[in-house]
């Protein structure tokens, strides 16, 4: 029986990991969405707005892995504050390329831009990623998606609707998938 971890010998560590499951994150990054129904930004719970963000990416013809992260954006809202875009980019970083994990990561600079100046700060940090290949794609998933989806009146698909894609996205990590 392990009491301290070092007790433990290599050949132990060794056996636990070809032992261990795959880690499934879909799961339990859903509870994690759902609990998002319990903060209220204007007229939108923030299980709604990203319901309705991702639901604008997807009609938009965004990939799976861009719907996936609309949907899980400001997952991280309720823990970590100004740092939400940074832990939800990290939480999703394994199971989508690089476009979707920056847009993610810096998506507040760029909303920003609606609010920022109302509040004293600087309106203009998003240009500091504008010689990045996502610039583009991020400032879509701002202006379109992101500041837009604050309308209970909108035609927000339910979460039932993504459940599938989020398993697919987050069923194995990008390389694993590449490889396969
Ligand atoms: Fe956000
Ligand atoms: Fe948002």
């Amino acid at each position: 029986m392990v009491r301290r971890l070092d007790a433990v010998s290599a050949d132990e560590w060794r056996a636990r990991r070809a032992a261990a499951a795959p880690r499934r994150v879909a799961g339990p990054l859903l509870d994690l969405l759902r609990t998002s129904a319990t903060l209220t930004v204007f007229d939108a719970d923030h299980l709604t707005h990203q319901l309705q963000t991702a639901t604008r990416a997807f009609r938009a013809g965004a990939d799976d892995e861009l719907v996936v992260a609309a949907l899980f954006h400001d997952v991280a809202e309720l823990t970590a504050g100004p740092a939400h875009g940074k832990v939800a980019a990290e939480l999703l970083r394994p199971y989508v390329g690089d476009d979707a994990y920056h847009i993610v990561r810096t998506h507040s600079d760029f909303q920003g831009r609606y609010y920022n100046e109302h509040m004293g700060l600087e309106r203009t940090t998003y240009l500091r990623w504008a010689d990045e290949p996502w610039y583009g794609i991020a400032l879509c998933f701002s202006d379109d998606w992101d500041q837009a989806a604050f309308d209970p009146d909108y035609d927000t698909r339910p979460l039932s609707f993504f459940e599938p894609m989020v398993h697919r996205v987050l069923a194995e990590p990008v390389r694993a998938r590449a490889s396969a």
